[in-house]
């Protein structure tokens, strides 16, 4: 039976209070809970697993240079993973438990100790911790611009399990320069996580395949990548939102393990895009298509003034796998929620869209002093399934990546293979300098690039700092970043979850600057 869409109305996730303080700094406890919530109207309750026992968990509202310390405490089951767990993937081997949580801050400025290191898990009341856990409470010191954050869990060879079972949230991390914009703000600001998720119907279970459609050697295994059927924002299928006809900022972050989304407004109407994954764009740029990878994030207004009474649907048009794989079913994964606006306006819209917003400081290519050739490289594992790598290595192979710290460098994201993988780096922001086509066949035969045509300048919407890029197939996609502020061990990654947790991963290290 088709699910009735529009019928539950959006969630908003509450705000998350500090618990006390510890020597002045706010300090917030968040406990990880299995709970039975209500995804769809049609829908029996669904185990899910959330921050503080609620999918997506709550929001933090915080301030640039005002640090925090959040406890984030496991009381999931302690035996049995609420999803199929594969133990051939690196980390996931017994003894390690099945259930291992920890938590990450996504494109966070933080020390290493509070990174969330996929390696530093944890398990019910800390009874089991993995080899690079350190300590409880973790420190984020907010030393970067105003943003959109978010966190999610990020234990080693599960994290796409985790995250799917609902282990995700939102981070607002504010600033001066943003006080100072009148952007939309209060009941007129509304973060989106658009994930796409299946479900049994005979209990309204989480359904995640135990294996790939084509039979391995492995039960469970692993799958290549997965796609839901239905889509969720803010943990409800297809949900509406009511508006007034007046202007609205939306979060909008792409929460999804594998799919991404092209997003359109029915009405025709633009997207005006204000900021990126790391901070504000130094200017408004006016879209009709608003493309997001896993992971990545769009600071967003809309409009709605002259819209009143019309239902709005925000569409996806974005193939799985992208960009070449299976159109979307215009009648579910082609559609994300509705929009109407049938609230009437409670005052004057006050706010405004300024022209110059806050800009960030990029690194130049005068300044980088290293360039690293990084190659996305596919091969297989010892079961004949398909492995994808960065440079060809796996997660415990040693550290190849040393930048000093405060060095500028510039990475070459080589993508050979015929998907679209949105590459992630821990701990820096950085900026796409272009992306360029090479001769893929040539590269395969002798890991040399030979360009066959000019370099393509990043889209407008592209030109703020990020911390996730979609690194194209057949493109050479350089990105720019000044590497700290920290020394320590950071993962790289695919942000496609099937694949970080299938070796697409990498650590990488910031390392104390050297003597002349
Ligand atoms: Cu959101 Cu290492 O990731
Ligand atoms: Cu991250
Ligand atoms: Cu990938």
């Amino acid at each position: 039976m088709a699910l009735e869409k529009f019928v539950d109305s959006l969630p908003i996730p509450e705000v998350i209070e500090p618990v006390s303080q510890i020597n002045g700094v706010d300090y917030y406890e968040v406990v990880m809970k299995q709970v039975e919530q209500k995804l769809h109207r049609d829908i029996p309750e669904t185990t899910v697993w959330g921050y503080d026992g609620v999918y997506p968990g709550p929001t933090f509202e915080v301030r640039t240079n005002v640090p925090i310390k959040v406890k984030w405490i496991n009381d999931l089951p302690v035996e049995k993973h609420l999803l199929p767990v594969d133990k051939t993937l690196h980390g996931a081997e017994p003894p390690n438990p099945e259930v291992r949580t920890v938590v990450h801050l996504h494109g966070a400025n933080v020390p290493m100790d509070s990174d969330g290191f996929p390696e530093a898990w944890f398990t019910n009341n800390f009874e089991q911790v993995g080899p690079f856990f350190t300590h409880k409470i973790f420190n984020y010191p907010n030393i970067q611009p105003a943003t959109t954050l978010w966190y999610h869990d990020h234990a080693i060879g599960i994290t796409r399990l985790n995250v799917y079972a609902g282990l995700a949230g939102f981070y607002l991390l504010r600033d001066e320069c943003e006080d100072q914009l009148n952007l939309p703000r209060g009941k007129y600001e509304i973060p989106l996580v658009i994930q796409d998720r299946s479900f049994n119907e005979e209990d309204g279970s989480l359904f995640y395949p135990s294996q790939p459609d084509e039979p391995v050697p492995v039960f469970p295994s692993i799958v290549p990548e997965f796609f839901g059927d239905k889509i969720l924002v803010n943990g409800k299928v297809w949900p509406f939102l009511e508006v007034e006809p007046r202007k609205y900022r939306f979060r909008f972050l792409n929460g999804s393990n594998s799919r991404f989304y092209k997003m359109r407004l029915s009405s025709g109407q633009p997207f005006i895009q204000i900021g990126t994954d790391g901070g504000f764009l130094d200017s408004p740029v006016v879209i009709n298509e608003l493309t997001l990878a896993p992971a990545e994030r769009a600071d967003i207004i809309i409009d709605f003034a002259g819209f009143a009474g019309q239902h709005i649907t925000l569409t996806n048009d974005a193939s799985s796998p992208f960009p070449d794989g299976d159109p979307v079913d215009p009648d579910t994964t082609g559609q994300i929620m509705q929009l109407r606006v049938v609230l009437p306006q409670s005052g004057d819209d006050t706010s405004s869209i300024p022209a110059v917003l806050c800009n960030s400081e990029k690194p130049t290519e005068q300044e980088a002093i290293r360039t690293r050739n990084q190659p996305l490289i596919e091969a297989q594992d010892q079961f004949g399934r398909l492995l994808l790598l960065l440079e060809g290595l796996m997660w415990f192979d040693p550290i190849t990546d040393r930048p000093e710290l405060g060095d500028t460098e510039i990475w070459n994201l080589i993508n050979p293979t015929p998907d679209t993988h949105p590459i992630h780096l821990h701990l820096v922001r950085f900026f796409i300098l272009d992306r360029r086509p090479f001769n893929v066949e040539h590269f395969l035969a002798t890991n040399e690039v030979i360009y066959t045509a000019p370099a393509i300048p990043p889209d407008p919407n592209e030109r703020g700092p990020k911390d996730t890029i979609r690194a194209n197939p057949g493109e050479v996609t350089r990105i720019i970043a000044r590497f700290g502020d920290f020394t320590g061990i950071y993962p790289w990654h695919c942000h496609i979850l099937e694949h970080e947790d299938h070796d697409m991963m990498r650590p990488y290290e910031v390392v104390e600057e050297m003597e002349e």
